[in-house]
């Protein structure tokens, strides 16, 4: 009590204990929002994409929200230990918007002690065989998904991943940051009431999340300093994809 009494006399505002009151962060996203907590450098505050991009929680209370985020966080987490990615750790708890003074979800995760992969200038061999294995499981997971309609990850992309050191690690590792649980199956694209842009068939919307991963990978080869060097593991699973999935010719993929 004593802290919230401070805080009253500070600024003025009502208090909001038990909940921090957040401050902008140093980290920008492309579509969350960040946070810092004070006093606590080593967590990311993000707020979920549920309250801000996801078009099917646009309508929901707080509580269904949850139990929406809750589900599709189950799914997330399954397809990322198949992947057996190493994630930043999470929580997903309740909050005050700071934006909207509302009810809001937000994530709260470990900062990553690093660069991103986009960002990264420069991989050596040893990150880029990591990354090869990585994007190589992203594939093949996606292939296994397609062919059984199950849920697959939106979003995977090198600005995603941090390789960097968690609180405690003695050497960096790849760790996946964005933790929004970006999960979709391939035809609920085709089942969307109003008309889309671009084609929402299943095996089309496979190829361009295909295309989506082969430009991200494109971008690490060249970080990579040796004359055409390929991610040879990855590449043969897109080679797999194509035997396994229709498609990928009229999508201007050879
Ligand atoms: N837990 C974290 N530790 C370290 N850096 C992070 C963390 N979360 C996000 N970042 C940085 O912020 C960038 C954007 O984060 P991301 O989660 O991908 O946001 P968005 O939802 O906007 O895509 C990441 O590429 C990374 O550089
Ligand atoms: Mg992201």
């Amino acid at each position: 009590m004593e802290n919230a009494q401070s805080d009253e006399k500070e600024n003025g505002e009502k208090p909001d204990h038990p909940f921090t009151q957040l401050r902008g962060s140093d980290i920008r996203g492309d579509n969350s929002i960040f946070y810092n907590i004070p006093g606590e450098p080593s967590m990311v505050v993000r707020k979920s994409f549920v309250n801000v991009s996801d078009g099917e929680a646009e309508e929901m209370d707080i509580h269904e929200k949850a139990e929406y985020l809750r589900n599709k966080a189950v799914e997330f987490k399954k397809i990322i230990d198949r992947l057996g990615i190493r994630t930043a750790k999470t929580d997903y708890i309740i909050g005050t918007d700071p934006e909207k003074d509302r009810p809001a979800i937000f994530g709260v995760t470990e900062r990553i002690d690093g660069e991103n992969l986009e960002e990264t200038p420069f991989l050596d061999r040893e990150t880029a065989e990591k990354v090869d294995d990585l994007y190589a499981k992203i594939i093949i997971e996606s292939i296994d998904s397609y062919l059984k309609n199950g849920p697959y990850w939106h979003d995977p992309k090198n600005a995603q991943f941090v390789f960097g050191k968690a609180q405690g690690d003695e050497k960096p590792d790849i760790y996946l940051v964005d933790v929004d649980p970006n999960v979709h199956t391939w035809d609920e694209w085709e089942k969307l009431k109003e008309p889309q842009e671009f084609s929402t068939k299943p095996e089309s919307i496979f190829w361009d999340h295909m295309k989506w991963i082969l430009m991200e990978m494109e971008d690490l080869e060249n970080k990579v300093d040796e004359k055409n060097f390929k991610l040879v593991k990855a590449r043969e699973a897109l080679e797999r994809a194509k035997t396994a999935v229709p498609g990928a010719a009229e999508k201007g993929i050879k």
